[in-house]
């Protein structure tokens, strides 16, 4: 009873070193639309943004640009909530790390931790980069001890810290993982956590740091300010009154129904976080979802790398629906999708412009010329009605569905699914045949009836990710009680009024020439752009000589990393299930002569008898590791897609020598 009808959604807490870009709305959009989705659907919600102000990084740009810390981020601070006001963001709460009431918790958050014994003082050399404000160790250091995430040169530092023991909750977390398979979506990224991190085993983590000043300080320590990651992580709990007189939000509202956060920061909610939460006694939250990066020409949008897009121009000249239609449209949730302004103008050309806006429009103008403007009255229902009628009743489940499972993408195509059938059912019926004759008249009747009625229908469809064109879209239906504009209006077709008087109104999307507005977009800046910062549009990052994984696993890597990876075909000879696992098999392979065991988390794609016969692909030279007391001596690799799903990687033809080299 207790979470059916709360929804408490996050997003990351941004970096205020730079302007907000299209990559940080991509997210904020994200959260909005699913807040509006549950808001619609009857959840009383809470929805938390704000910006991680905290840091080295913010200290030294500070200082760069001659202000303080404080000054510098609340300027960016100002621009970003301008910025989700002109993106229709309706949050509830934003969070700034520099708030009173945040630091307080921190504090006590960190005190916590201390005196029931999670944390404890020791001292920590290593080479430490400034920018990424990390240690990192010999052998994660690139050549010439440059820093592995950003390449620039590290520092050798030393600082007297305090340290959380992460190992002590290590195998309760990856019970926890295991046995709570919604918890990390999608579940690709759960494996990733589970085999790159938490199975090597956590190293206890540096929580505090002398070096600089601008965090939130140690209160039984004053010298020490609190590591950015757990100031940061805190925010999810600090918002809502942990640690404060006032808890009823956090009583109300904690566990977190999801945090949506970027692929590259999945690491820290599911690891760090249930950590923090569990020595805390809290809930963990119920979902963290990694979703995708919009990429430029391949690339990591990103300040550093200069090759940034900001929203400004594109609301400006093609409106906010237009875009936030766009950013959910366009790429699955989970996955990466380039960003071009040319492929969002095509969108909303062939999407908004002629499927839904000629629907709206030829049905207001059909209305008009035949009817004089009043809906008319349906009659008996014919097979293309029928059809139609069917696809409008199946709509709120499958929206309902993909919607939860935060998959933007798959909801809105089922949505235009039923645009398409509405002008198919234009084509089919012929209108302006049946209103030639008398005869035709009943049938025309009916046709527009549906048509007004699915129109509406789309137009609360719609809402959460495009919140304005309803509205216009009413207003050209002559639709006004507001009953109409429910959720719970289009479970059951048949809920405009016969009668209803609509008014023809302006295109709601005014087809674009492409050709001249990428001219303009690439210009650089279309006038008034509201990003005080210069604009880079369109113009490729400066290829640097090496480039480096912004995080591990993703990003780009040099022909020499590749090649440390021996991959090589094997056959599988036979194969088991690992008793009490859901997930893994247990492989025999033969490697050309040679005999290996290898276990893989496929258990739910494919069974034992599948996979005897088939020539894989296996990372030979992985560390082996014991899993349910089983040594697993490599990887097969395996396709997931965006919902987690998982094919093994084959070799074309299926049979070839076992032990051939790939690459
Ligand atoms: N401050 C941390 C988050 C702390 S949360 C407790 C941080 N900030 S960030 O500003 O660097 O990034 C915030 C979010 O924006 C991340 O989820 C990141 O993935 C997302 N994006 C930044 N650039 C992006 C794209 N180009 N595409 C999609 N999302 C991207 O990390």
């Amino acid at each position: 009873m207790e979470d059916r009808k709360k929804f408490y959604i996050t997003t990351p807490i941004y970096y205020p070193s730079g302007n907000m870009h299209i990559g940080h709305t991509y997210t904020t959009v994200a959260a909005d639309t699913m807040t509006r989705f549950k808001k619609m659907t009857g959840y009383d919600t809470y929805f938390l943004t704000g910006t991680d102000e905290h840091g080295q990084k913010i200290e030294r740009k500070a200082e760069q640009a001659g202000k303080t810390p404080k000054e510098f981020v609340d300027e960016i601070v100002a621009a970003t909530k301008d910025l989700w006001k002109l993106m229709e963001i309706e949050y509830d709460d934003f969070i700034r790390t520099t708030d009173a009431r945040h630091e307080k918790a921190v504090q006590k958050i960190f005190r916590k931790f201390y005196e029931q014994g999670d944390i404890y003082k020791s001292a920590y050399e290593g080479q430490y980069c400034a920018e990424c404000e990390a240690f990192w160790t010999p052998t994660q250091l690139k050549e010439g001890n440059l820093c592995p995430d950003c390449g620039r040169p590290t520092e050798t530092a030393r600082e007297e810290s305090y340290f959380f023991r992460m190992s002590k909750y290590q195998d309760w977390l990856i019970e926890y993982i295991e046995t709570h398979p919604d918890f990390i979506q999608p579940p690709s990224r759960a494996n990733e956590m589970l085999n790159n991190f938490l199975r090597p085993g956590l190293q206890d983590l540096c929580v505090s740091r002398t070096s600089f000043k601008w965090g939130v300080p140690v209160d039984f320590d004053p010298d020490h300010v609190v590591y950015v990651w757990i100031d940061a992580l805190s925010n999810y709990i600090t918002a809502l009154g942990y640690g404060s007189e006032d808890d009823s939000l956090l009583r109300k509202f904690w566990p977190a129904d999801v945090h949506l956060v970027g692929k590259e920061i999945v690491r820290f909610h599911t690891i760090y976080w249930p950590i923090m939460l569990h020595a805390l006694g809290l809930p963990l939250p119920k979902q963290v979802f990694g979703h995708g990066w919009l990429l430029f020409g391949n690339d990591k949008m990103s300040k550093s790398k200069g090759n940034v897009v900001y929203p400004g121009p594109i609301v400006e000249r093609y409106g906010v629906d237009a875009l936030r239609y766009y950013l959910m449209r366009e790429m699955p949730f989970g996955s990466d999708g380039n960003y071009t302004n040319e492929a969002m103008l095509t969108r909303t050309n062939a999407d908004l412009a002629n499927d839904l806006g000629n629907l709206v429009s030829r049905t207001v103008a059909m209305i008009e010329k035949y009817f004089g403007g009043a809906v008319p009255a349906p009659h008996a229902e014919e097979e293309p009605d029928r059809a139609l009628r069917e696809r409008y009743e199946a709509l709120p489940a499958l929206v309902e569905k993909y919607m939860d499972e935060l998959q933007f993408s798959l909801a809105l195509s089922e949505i235009w699914k039923l645009i398409g059938d509405c002008n198919r059912y234009i084509d089919l019926t012929q209108p302006w045949i049946l209103g030639k004759s008398e005869e035709g008249r009943p049938r025309l009747e009916t046709v527009l009836y549906y048509l007004a009625e699915c129109v509406r229908a789309i137009a609360v469809y719609i809402a959460p990710t495009m919140p304005k064109t309803p509205a216009r879209i009413f207003e050209q239906l002559g639709v006004t009680d507001p009953e109409l504009f429910t959720w719970q209006s289009v479970q059951k077709f048949g809920g405009l009024k016969p009668g209803t008087v609509v008014h023809k109104g302006a295109a709601l999307f005014p087809r674009i020439d492409i050709a001249k507005e990428l001219e303009i977009l690439s210009g650089g800046d279309s006038g008034k752009n509201p990003d005080p910062q210069p604009q880079k549009q369109q113009k490729k990052p400066e290829a640097k000589a090496e480039e480096t994984p912004k995080e591990e696993g993703f990003g780009l890597i040099t022909a020499d990393d590749f090649f440390k990876v021996q991959l090589v075909t094997a056959k599988v000879v036979s194969c088991e299930r690992v008793p009490k696992s859901d997930k893994l098999l247990k492989e025999t392979l033969d490697v050309g002569g040679e005999t290996r065991t290898v276990l893989s988390g496929i258990a739910q794609w494919y069974t034992p008898e599948e996979m005897v016969g088939k020539t894989v692909v296996l990372v030979k030279n992985l560390a082996p590791r014991k899993m349910r007391g089983i040594v697993s001596e490599g990887m097969l690799l395996c396709a997931s897609d965006a919902q987690g799903n998982l094919k093994l990687v084959t070799v074309d033809g299926g049979e070839f020598a076992s032990g051939s080299e790939i690459g």
